[in-house]
C-alpha cells in the first residue's frame, strides 16, 4: 500500500523531476488513492518546496497547476493508502520536518514511544501520522552527523515495523535518499539520472535497467550513481535485472478501463505462463524451481497461503494436485496461518501464492513456515518482490503488470502456475504417466483460445449487468472447482460495485442459503460439465431448480451442449468445453465481466475501488 517514487537527474533545474515524479505516481496509484504529494529540490541554493492534497493523484495536479512549484532537480513523490491519520491534506505525505521531506509506505509500528521522546524534545508535530515521527528523526540525526545517509541508516535502526522511506533535503539538490524493510523498493539505472519506485512501473516509461535491493538497505542515488549499504553503513549490493515488459503493457491500450483490458489480456497471461515449460522429450520442467527433487518426492502434505483473489487460485489448486497428485492440500488464508500454531515440517511443502510478491499477511506466513522447517514455493508475478526472494522456490506467473486493483488474469495465471506445478509433481512422483501428463498438458495449451471465445460472446453478460445494475445483492453458487469460481464472482462484486455478493458450495444450498432466495434475487450458477462425474451435473441442475421454484432469476454458466440447463435457466453463458479440473479459466471470466460491467454502470471506478489497494503490505 502506498506508492513512492524518487528521481535525481539533471544538475539544473527543470521541470523533468515533477514530470517524473507525476507520471511514476500516475502508475502507483493502484497502490493507493488517499492523496498524493511531492517534494522537489532546487539547486543553488533553491531549496525545498511541496505540496500535497487529499484525494486521487487529480486533486495533486489540479493544486499543483494553480500553485506551481519552482523548477528542480531532485523529487519524491507519494500515492497514500491510510493506515495512521485520516486521508487528509495534513496526514498526506511529505512530512516535512526542517530541511528534511520524507514519504514512507509501511507502519511504524513503535511510532508512539518515538513520538513521546520527541515531543520530551519539544519537537511540534503537525499530523497524526506515524510517518512524522520518522522525518523529525531523520532531521535530528541530519543535524548530527550531517550526512543524510548515515542518518537514514540510523533512523532505520529505530524504527520497528515495515518501511520504505525516501528522503531529500533542502541543501542536497543533487541525492535522494532511501531505506527499505519489508516493504518495497526498486531503482531505475538511467543516464545521468535516476529513479526511485515501489515497483518498476514507476519508472517503465523512462528505463527498463533496474536494480533490485535487499532487506534492511538504505540506497543513496545521485545522477551518476547508485550507493547501497546495509542500515550499519556496510556496502552491499543490489540485483541488476532487465524488465521484460514495457511501458505499453501498463497502459490501457484503447480499453475504457484497466480492468477491461486486464480482463482481455487473459488468454495472453495464460499463455505466456505456459511458455518453456517442456523440455525436447516433452517432459515438463520447470526451471525456476530450486528444491531437490528428492525433497519434492517426500512431501506428504501442501499448504497453500495467500490472501484474497490468490487464495482462491489456492482453492482450485486443491481440487488438481490432489488428484493429480494423491497429496493432500490444505488451504489457508495466510493471516490466519501464522496464529493458529500450523502442523508444517520438512515434508510439508508451503505454496504461497501472490501476484504482487509483497502482500504482508502472505510474506509472514512464509517467513513462519521456514521457521517451521517447510520448504517454501512462490507462485508469483512479480519479479524480485520480496516474497519468491524469501522463497526456495518460484514459479513466475506471466499474466504482465496488473494494474486494476481487483484481480482478474493474474488469477486465472496463478490457476494456471498451480496445474503446472500439479502436472510437474505428478510426473516426479510417477502418479501419472507421461502420456497423460501430455495430455491433460495440451489440454492447458488449448485454454487460452477457449478463454478467448468466452470474451468473444461476453456481449450477453454485459447486458445482463447493466439489466441487474441496481440489485441490492448477487448470489454465486457453485460445485467441486465451481466452488472457487462462485467465490471469486461475489468478491469481484463486492470489490468493484460495492454490492452484496455471496459465494456457497451449491451442496450447502438447503443448509442455510436457501432462505435468501426470494422472488428477483439474481442467482448465478456455474455447473459442472455433464460429461465428468454425472451426479455433480444433475445435482446442481436440482439446485437451479429448486432457487428457481422460489422466484430466483437464475444466470447459468454452463459448458457448450449442455442443454439440461435451459429449461431452468433466465440467462445462460455457454462456455466451451474442456476437462472439469480446467474449467476455473473458463467460468471465471464471465463473472469478471458481469462485475466490471455492473459497476461502471452504477458510474463507479472499477480500477480504484473505494478503501482497497492492490498490494496489502501491512497486516
Ligand atoms: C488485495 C487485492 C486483491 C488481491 C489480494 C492478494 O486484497 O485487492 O486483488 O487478491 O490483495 O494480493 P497478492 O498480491 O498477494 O496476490
Amino acid at each position: 500500500m502506498c506508492g513512492i517514487v524518487g528521481y535525481v537527474g539533471t544538475q539544473q533545474a527543470s521541470t523533468r523531476p515533477l514530470e517524473v515524479v507525476l507520471e511514476g505516481l500516475r502508475r502507483l496509484e493502484y497502490r493507493g488513492y488517499d492523496s498524493a504529494g511531492v517534494a522537489l529540490v532546487a539547486p543553488d541554493g533553491g531549496g525545498l518546496s511541496t505540496a500535497k492534497k487529499a484525494g486521487k493523484l487529480a486533486n495533486l495536479v489540479g493544486e499543483l497547476q494553480a500553485h506551481p512549484l519552482p523548477v528542480a532537480s531532485a523529487a519524491i513523490g507519494h500515492t497514500r493508502w491510510a493506515t495512521h491519520g485520516a486521508p487528509n491534506d495534513v496526514n498526506a505525505h511529505p512530512h516535512v520536518a526542517g530541511p528534511i521531506a520524507l514519504i514512507h509506505n509501511g507502519i511504524v509500528e513503535n511510532f508512539a514511544v518515538l513520538k513521546a521522546e520527541l515531543l520530551a524534545d519539544g519537537v511540534q508535530f503537525r499530523s497524526e501520522t506515524d510517518t512524522e515521527v520518522a522525518a523529525h528523526l531523520l532531521a535530528r540525526a541530519y543535524a548530527e552527523t550531517g550526512d543524510l545517509s548515515a542518518a537514514m541508516c540510523g533512523v532505520a535502526r529505530r524504527l520497528e515495523g515495515t518501511f520504505t522511506l525516501l528522503a531529500v533535503h533542502a541543501d542536497l539538490p543533487d541525492v535522494v535518499v532511501g531505506a527499505r524493510h519489508d516493504s518495497p523498493l526498486v531503482v531505475g539505472l538511467g543516464e545521468g539520472e535516476n529513479f526511485l519506485g515501489s515497483d518498476v512501473a514507476a519508472f517503465i516509461a523512462h528505463t527498463r535497467d533496474a536494480l533490485e535491493l535487499g532487506q534492511d538497505q538504505v540506497v543513496t542515488l545521485s545522477p551518476d550513481g547508485v550507493e547501497v549499504t546495509d542500515f550499519f553503513g556496510v556496502p552491499a549490493q543490489g540485483r541488476r535485472y532487465r524488465v521484460d515488459w514495457d511501458a505499453a503493457a501498463a497502459e490501457k491500450g484503447g480499453f475504457a478501463s484497466f480492468m477491461d483490458k486486464e480482463i482481455h489480456d487473459q488468454p495472453q497471461a495464460v499463455g505466456d505462463t505456459l511458455l518453456g515449460r517442456t523440455d525436447l522429450a516433452g517432459n515438463l520442467v520447470l526451471d525456476d524451481l530450486r528444491i531437490d527433487e528428492s525433497v519434492l518426492r517426500s512431501i506428504d502434505k501442501i499448504v497453500v497461503i495467500a490472501c484474497g483473489t490468490a487464495a482462491y487460485a489456492g482453492h482450485v489448486a486443491k481440487y488438481a494436485i490432489e488428484h493429480w497428485c494423491r497429496i493432500p492440500v490444505e488451504v489457508e488464508l495466510a493471516h490466519e496461518f501464522r496464529y493458529r500454531d500450523p502442523v508444517v515440517g520438512p515434508r510439508t511443502l508451503v505454496v504461497a501464492i501472490s501476484q504482487s510478491g509483497e502482500t504482508m499477511d502472505t510474506l509472514m506466513a512464509v517467513r513462519h513456515a521456514r521457521e517451521q522447517g517447510a520448504k517454501v514455493l512462490a507462485i508469483c508475478n512479480t519479479h524480485g518482490s520480496t516474497i519468491p526472494r524469501e522463497s526456495d522456490a518460484v514459479l513466475y506467473t506471466h499474466a504482465g503488470p496488473e494494474i486494476a486493483v481487483a484481480s482478474t488474469k493474474a488469477f486465472l495465471s496463478q490457476i494456471t502456475a498451480a496445474y503446472l506445478l500439479g502436472l510437474y509433481l505428478a510426473q516426479l512422483r510417477g502418479n501419472k504417466f507421461p502420456d497423460e501428463i501430455a495430455e491433460t498438458f495440451d489440454q492447458l495449451r488449448a485454454m487460452p483460445e477457449r478463454i478467448q471465445t468466452v470474451l468473444d460472446r461476453a456481449d450477453a453478460v454485459r447486458k445482463a449487468a447493466r439489466e441487474l445494475a441496481d440489485v441490492p445483492s448477487v448470489l454465486f453458487l457453485g460445485r467441486h472447482v465451481g466452488f472457487p469460481v462462485a467465490l471469486e464472482g461475489a468478491l469481484k462484486l463486492k470489490e468493484l460495485a460495492y454490492i452484496h455478493a455471496e459465494g456457497f458450495a451449491a451442496g450447502e444450498l438447503k443448509h442455510g442459503p436457501i432462505a435468501l432466495i426470494d422472488e428477483g434475487q439474481p442467482v448465478f450458477v456455474v455447473v459442472p460439465s455433464p460429461r465428468g462425474r454425472d451426479s455433480l451435473h444433475s445435482k446442481v441442475i436440482s439446485n437451479i431448480q429448486e432457487i428457481r421454484a422460489r422466484g430466483a432469476r437464475t444466470l447459468v454458466i454452463a459448458e457448450d451442449g449442455d442443454d439440461a440447463v435451459e429449461a431452468y435457466a433466465d440467462d445462460v453463458f455457454y462456455v466451451p468445453q474442456c476437462p472439469t479440473l480446467l474449467s476455473p479459466l473458463l467460468a471465471t471470466v464471465p463473472l469478471q465481466v458481469f462485475a466490471c460491467e455492473l459497476a461502471t454502470a452504477r458510474g463507479l471506478d472499477v480500477d480504484q475501488p473505494r478503501n482497497l489497494a492492490k498490494s496489502v503490505t501491512v497486516e
